[in-house]
Order: structure tokens, then sequence, then C-alpha cells
């Protein structure tokens, strides 16, 4: 009889291709992916827990499987990733949902497979959350999921501690991957048909300074553009504080390296960059912003923005909102600062009413929308070349992105996913566009 697996990816990217690893491992013996979860024997949980209702909705979901545990004896049930690496989560888990039966963190999730294993010979569950993250394991199977786009690890971690931030506590300190063995998974990902590679990692400038050996992220970029065929590399997340020049002629050194950037400046009032540890005030981010469009006039930066962290007045706030208004940003992902224990905002005197932040999250909302109207205008007219990745159901329209990660439908006779199209723009729909195949 066949078995099947599902996850239930919460979290960035990072976390979607930490479910790629889960998947790989389950794959591996010999369970199958399903798409509907009363169908599976392995229910996983990859967690998020950088903001409060990222948690609470792990919670309600964990919670809704506790009556179908009861009479499947059989289903089991894993609770991984950053939710679980926090300061004695393990445990408050297991008091509340003692039916599950795997809780792991994300020092150890190249090791979910022996947990895994552990599990079918023991009645009890499995609960190991590593305190400290170990050294890189390398050759985890992976089952991807997101063709023609691939991602890539090139570090884990982070050191930069912002206040607000409890990424650094549950990920460790920032730990990068040989560039071989980067270079290696590149090179067989681009023959096996994949057309673009992201690489990830929380902080990218950052890349090989842990290697002691001059590899920096600018090597990389050099060695992943040298492979040999037609593909894209996209990369993030860059932190502004040493987002130098030179990461800008590395970024505009090859063709293959698409010239858009993820640059999160997070608010635009220098008091409050200073309380969230950022290590740069509002001038420097801009003169970033504007030395990045003179060396790459055709180039988009995209950005992440907070709102109400603690003190935030309303001036800080018009500051963080004029900067959107002068930035030009090609999207953003706005958030209401949301307080994580551990964290020094966490303590800080001053938190800010939530009917206040979402006030001020609205209106940066409103702003940022109206740019996105104006640039997807921009596009009328326009010939751009877009990697087609999927096929929308819904309105019989296949879809892919520009170099600038803005997303196009249209209409295609045949299967074109994976392919490299010239699509013109003839219609603009919000953040999304639409356009007409050019024949080649
Ligand atoms: N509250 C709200 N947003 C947060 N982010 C990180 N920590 C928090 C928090 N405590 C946002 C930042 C970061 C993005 C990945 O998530 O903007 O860039
Ligand atoms: Fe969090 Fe700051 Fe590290 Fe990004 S750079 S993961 S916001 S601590």
């Amino acid at each position: 009889m066949e078995k099947y697996y599902f996850i239930n990816t919460y979290g960035c990217q990072m976390n979607v291709h930490e479910s790629e690893k889960i998947a790989g491992i389950l794959s591996e013996r010999g369970y199958k992916e399903t798409k509907d979860d009363s169908k599976a024997s392995v229910i996983v949980f990859n967690t998020c827990c950088i903001r409060e209702n990222a948690e609470d909705k792990i919670y309600g979901n964990i919670g809704i499987l506790k009556k179908r545990k009861k009479t499947d004896k059989d289903l089991i049930i894993a609770v991984g990733g950053c939710m679980t690496q926090q300061n004695n989560m393990a445990e408050k888990l297991k008091k509340t949902f003692p039916f599950v039966d795997i809780i792991f963190g994300t020092h150890n999730l190249e090791e979910f497979g022996k947990l895994f294993d552990k599990k079918l010979t023991q009645k009890k569950s499995v609960i190991e959350v590593l305190e400290k993250e170990k050294e890189i394991i390398e050759g985890t199977p992976k089952k991807r999921t997101s063709f023609p786009n691939a991602w890539v690890n090139i570090m884990y971690g982070c050191n930069n501690f912002c206040t607000y931030c409890i990424v650094p506590f549950v990920r460790g300190r920032e730990r990068s991957r040989k560039l071989d063995e980067i270079v290696r998974e590149c090179e067989s990902l681009i023959k096996d048909g994949y057309k673009e590679i992201t690489l990830l990692g929380q902080n990218v400038n950052s890349y090989g300074k842990d290697l002691s050996n001059g590899t920096s992220f600018a090597t990389l970029l050099n060695a992943v553009s040298k492979i040999d065929g037609k593909f894209r590399i996209r990369f993030m997340t860059n932190h502004p504080k040493d987002f130098t020049d030179e990461m800008i002629h590395a970024i505009n050194s090859d063709d293959k390296i698409c010239k858009c950037v993820h640059l999160p400046v997070q608010a635009g009032s220098d008091r409050i960059l200073k309380l969230m540890n950022r290590h740069y005030d509002r001038a420097y981010y801009e003169d970033r912003l504007n030395t990045l469009r003179k060396i790459i006039p055709n180039s988009a930066v995209t950005t992440d923005i907070m709102v109400g962290f603690p003190t935030e007045t309303e001036e800080d706030f018009l500051d963080t909102l004029n900067l959107v208004k002068n930035s030009n940003f090609g999207g953003a992902f706005t958030f209401v600062y949301s307080r994580r224990t551990g964290t020094v905002a966490d303590k800080m005197e001053g938190q800010i009413p939530e009917d206040v932040a979402t006030k001020r999250i609205m209106e940066l909302i409103a702003v940022q929308n109206e740019i996105n109207r104006n640039q997807s205008l921009n596009y009328i007219g326009k010939t751009v070349e877009i990697l087609c990745e999927d096929y929308d159901d819904k309105k019989q329209l296949y879809l892919g992105r520009d170099e600038f990660n803005k997303m196009v439908y249209f209409f295609s006779e045949t299967n074109v996913i994976g392919e490299f199209l010239d699509v013109k723009i003839v219609k603009a729909g919000g953040m999304s566009l639409y356009g007409e195949l050019i024949k080649g």
C-alpha cells in the first residue's frame, strides 16, 4: 500500500527549502507526497516563530489533529523548525500536544531521518532539540518543489541580533557552506534542467567570512555565473549595512545575475534604526540605493518594513512613510512589530498599542500599493523576458517572472513551463501584469 506524507510549511524561503529536505528524507523511505492531509500517514509541521501570528496559526493547526490521532494510531505527527528551537518550547509543546510523535529543531533538521526511524521502532515520542548548532551536514536528499527555480543554501544562521528578531536565537551563528559544495550543487541543478537558482542566507553579504580563506559572496557569484547554460541567479537577503560598492559591482559582473536586490530597510527613522541595532542610518541606506542605481540603472530593489516598533512616534512613522514614497521600491513586505520573548526589544518600554500599529501599516501598504500600480502601468507596451514557472488553472493562463520578479500572466497553446520567453505587456492589474507571447 502507498504511504503518503504532508508537510505544512510556515514562514520564509529558507523554510520552504528545508521542507524540501524533509520531503527528500521521507521520499527515501518510500513515502509519497499528498496534497490531501487526510490521506497522509506522516504529517510534518515545519514551523516559524518570527511573528506571534505565525505561531498562533501553527498551534491551531496541530490542535486540530488531536481527534484524528485518537482513532488513527498509525499516524505520525512531527513538529520541527524555528518554533521548537526556542527556549523550553519542546517541553511546552509536549505538554500542550502529548499526541505529537516527533519534536526536532533547526539544528538537527538534517537528522530528521534518524529521528523518524527511531520513532518507528518505539511507542514513546522522540524529542530532540539541540541547544547549539553543529557543523554543516552536506548531502541531505532534497525533493524540490519549485521547478524551474531551485533554492540553494549558501549559509545558515545570523550574527546580527537586530533587537526585534528571534532568528539569531533559533538559527545560531553564521556558518557558510564551502564554495565547492555550492558550485557542485548548482552545476548538478543546471544539468537537471533548472533555470533559476536562488542563493539563500539571512545575510548573503557575510558569506565566506567564517571560512577564513578569502572567499566572499562576490567570489561565489562569480563562480556560479561561470557555470555553462542559460539560467538566472537570484540571492537573498542582503543586509544594507554591508551592501558595499564591491557587492554592487559583483552583481553587475554577469548577465545571469538578476539585477534585483532584496534590501530590507525596516524603518525610515534614524532613532528607530538605532534602537533596532541595524548599524546604518537613513542617509546611509539612501546612499546605497543611489549608488546601486548609478552603477546599475536598470535594477530593482525590494524591501522589508516594520511599523510599531517600541517607542515609534507618529513622527518616526512619517519618516518611514516618506522614505517609502521616495524610494520607488519594486515591492515591500510590510509587518507589524511582534514581541518575541528573549529579544532586547521585548523588554523595551513604550510598546505600541495594536490599533495604532494597524492604522500605520494600512497607510504604509496604501502608499506602496500606489507605487506598485505606477510601476506596473509603466510596463505596458514593453517586451520582457520571462521564465515561465507555472500554469494558473483558474485564469487558464501560464505565469512567469521577469528579471525583477514581476509576475506576468499570458496565454500559450503549448506547455512552456521552464522556458525563457519574450512577452509583450498589454495590461496591468495591481501587482500582476498580463502579456502576449511573442513567437520566437
Ligand atoms: N516582528 C515583526 N516583523 C519581524 N521581522 C523580523 N522579526 C520581526 C518581528 N519581531 C521581519 C523583518 C525581517 C523579516 C524577515 O521579518 O522585517 O526583515
Ligand atoms: Fe533577524 Fe536582523 Fe538577522 Fe535579519 S539580519 S535574520 S532581521 S537578526
